[in-house]
């Protein structure tokens, strides 16, 4: 019986090919709400013009400084891209830690902090006096009207600092450098991590056009044709347009498959009802849904003798490592009790089965729901072009896409059963969204030079 009502809770996560067909469908739905000037301004799905036109050709070349804000780590970069018969690209970085205390203060104390972190990459580089072209990844919705210049919708994932939403972040950062008075740079591009990531991999195979990130946070970006684009003049070529699917769903169109966990994550989060979608397969949450289910377990008395720790009561304790460490197939059963015992549960065997298998529904679910977003976009693809078969390469980076030992294999299954027209290559971006930004960095600067 005890088992029997357990399967009937996680029944709810089990998504038929009928219903991922049926987000598949929304998904569409809401990317020609967001690409058209009647609805782009009510749309959930932003579908945000980036201003980057075409992928990179090996032309780019120069030395460029790359930040990269908004996942797990932020980074520093100097990239040295070098064109021609042997072109070539050289990176150097460091990592620096924001503070939490920082990712939700001021805005002036974080854009104070990133410009202290490029002064000590400076010093370390010793090249303070350069003046280089940089490249901001920043991954978080903002609205651009040129490459240089993106307000910021809202803040996603963990940040929240004062005074940023509705300004524009390259002037904020522009201010702080300014504040300091240690040294000047311009900054000539505003990247999300999506178009970051796609440049990436685009710079090693010319078909990738389209970019994923299964990480902290969920979103995609693909080249869209200019005469689709509404809210930017022009119809000739293409554009790529950062898609902000983490939203999808902030209308209600998920509700019929969002379980009162997905709400009650949402509701423990910094941004109640928005990035909907997002909390249902994105690292940062998965782990949440997870700890929901435990606790609403073990009130009922299947869990852990139920006894709620203070653990279990604990926001953000199973991270996307701990959850792909319980889900890998070589670990055994004593091992899952080991992590749980790390964490401070103390698990039977029983209550170790039982885990294994509510995070597995869980990241399954993400998986597949995540795979029907891509779906649908390929398939917008394949039709833009008038194709009755599409060959196209996604590239794709994030910690859940790269840890988790099942995430990627369903995802591809996915995409595969919900678009049989496409046929889809996914690449791993190894050297993050940085190198993307700097390319991107490249052709402004070339651009720059032509309209001077
Ligand atoms: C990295 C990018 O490669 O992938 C980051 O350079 C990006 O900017 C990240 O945000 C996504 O992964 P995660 O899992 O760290 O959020
Ligand atoms: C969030 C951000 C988005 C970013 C994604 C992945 O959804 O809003 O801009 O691309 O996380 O990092």
């Amino acid at each position: 019986e005890q088992a029997r009502q357990i399967q009937q809770t996680l029944a709810e996560f089990r998504l038929s090919k009928t219903q991922l067909l049926e987000v598949k469908k929304r998904m569409r739905e809401e990317i020609e709400r967001g690409l058209k000037k009647s609805s782009h301004q009510e749309a959930t799905v932003k579908m945000l013009p980036t201003f980057v036109r075409s992928t990179p050709d090996g032309t780019e070349n120069g030395d460029f400084l790359a930040l990269d804000l908004g996942g797990t780590n932020f980074r520093v970069l100097l990239v040295k891209i070098r064109s021609g018969k042997r072109r070539t690209v050289e990176m150097h970085n460091k990592i620096y830690a924001i503070p939490i205390e920082v990712m939700q203060g001021t805005g002036e104390e974080l854009f104070d902090h990133i410009v202290h972190c490029i002064s000590d990459f400076l010093d370390y580089m010793g090249m303070k006096s350069a003046r280089l072209p940089l490249g901001f990844t920043f991954s978080f919705p903002c609205h651009q009207t040129s490459l240089d210049a993106g307000i910021l919708v809202t803040w996603t994932k963990g940040f929240k600092a004062t005074d940023c939403e509705g300004e524009d972040v390259v002037e904020l950062l522009r201010e702080a450098i300014k504040r300091k008075e240690e040294f000047e740079l311009d900054v000539v591009a505003i990247v999300n991590d999506t178009v970051g990531t796609m440049m990436t991999c685009a710079y090693e195979e010319p078909t990738c056009e389209v970019g994923l990130i299964a990480g902290t946070g969920s979103n995609a970006c693909y080249m869209e044709e200019m005469k689709n684009v509404e809210i930017v003049e022009g119809n000739e070529g293409r554009m790529c347009v950062n898609m902000e699917w983490g939203a999808f769903g902030d209308n209600g169109c998920l509700d019929d498959i969002r379980t009162i966990y997905d709400q009650a994550v949402d509701e423990n989060s910094l941004n109640e009802g928005k990035q909907r979608y997002e909390k249902m397969c994105s690292g940062m949450y998965l782990g949440e849904i997870v700890r929901q289910i435990l606790i609403d377990l073990t009130k009922r008395g299947f869990l852990f003798r139920g006894q709620i720790s203070e653990t279990l009561k604990t926001r953000g304790i199973f991270e996307t490592k701990f959850l792909s460490q319980i889900e890998s197939d070589r670990l055994a059963l004593l091992q899952v009790r080991a992590i749980l015992q790390q964490l401070g549960l103390d698990s039977t065997c029983d209550d170790s089965i039982i885990v294994k298998e509510v995070c597995g529904t869980v990241s399954r679910r993400a998986a597949q729901i995540c795979g029907a977003g891509m779906a649908a976009v390929v398939d917008k693809i394949r039709e833009n072009r008038g194709l009755d078969h599409l060959d196209v390469t996604v590239g794709v980076d994030g910690t859940l896409y790269k840890l988790h030992p099942h995430f990627s294999r369903i995802f591809q299954q996915t995409v595969k059963e919900l678009a049989p027209k496409c046929d889809v290559t996914f690449l791993l971006s190894e050297d993050g969204s940085g190198k993307g930004a700097a390319l991107i960095t490249a052709v402004g600067c070339r651009q720059r030079e032509l309209d001077a």
